[in-house]
């Protein structure tokens, strides 16, 4: 059985739970290209700010079974829209990235539509796949989390 998950709104209160999963070592270690230090409340606040602030990202908290578990995004940072999601560790391994990326996919009607991943990322790379993301592209790109620059594959969502 899928995890029942909901998609809500970003509240202000969300945010001192963000701050605290996106900063947790072994999600930057996994995502890898992560903020310049994941544990500077400033520059959090004001990346938040912005993106909040932006009425061209879809923006939405995941909650499962009321608690908040991370949150989902589509941007178009780089030029094409591309979505993003970042679960905190208590939330791993139940199925509620692939069943949030899910739900969301239903609000983002976009096309084409983006992914990008870490190539050693395979939660996350697994997950894109289940929801019908395939593999289109790779680059090299610097990952703050490694110091150093990784491959990291582009997936284009193939739901036609
Ligand atoms: C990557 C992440 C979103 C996965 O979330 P999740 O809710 O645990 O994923 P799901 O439970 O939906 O798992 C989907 C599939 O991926 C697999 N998977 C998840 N994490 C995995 C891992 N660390 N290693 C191997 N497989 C993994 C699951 O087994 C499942 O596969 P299956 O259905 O074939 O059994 C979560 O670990 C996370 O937020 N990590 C930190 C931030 C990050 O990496 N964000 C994405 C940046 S691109």
């Amino acid at each position: 059985m899928p995890p029942t998950i909901q998609l809500r709104d970003v509240v202000d209160a969300d945010m001192p739970i963000f701050f605290a999963q996106q900063k947790e070592p072994a999600g930057v270690q996994m995502a890898a290209f992560t903020a310049k230090d994941p544990n500077d409340r400033v520059a959090f606040d004001s990346q938040w700010a912005s993106i909040r602030a932006d009425r061209g990202i879809t923006l939405q908290t995941i909650l499962y079974e009321e608690a908040v578990a991370g949150t989902i995004l589509c941007h178009s940072w780089f030029g094409a829209p591309e979505i993003s999601y970042w679960l905190g560790e208590a939330f791993w391994g139940k199925g509620i990235a692939t069943a949030a990326l899910q739900q969301f996919l239903k609000q983002v009607t976009v096309r084409p539509l983006l992914a990008r991943v870490a190539h050693d990322n395979v939660g996350s790379l697994r997950v894109l796949q289940k929801c019908n993301f395939v593999i289109t592209a790779q680059e090299k790109g610097f990952a703050q989390a490694r110091g150093q620059k990784i491959p990291e594959y582009i997936l284009t969502l193939n739901d036609a």
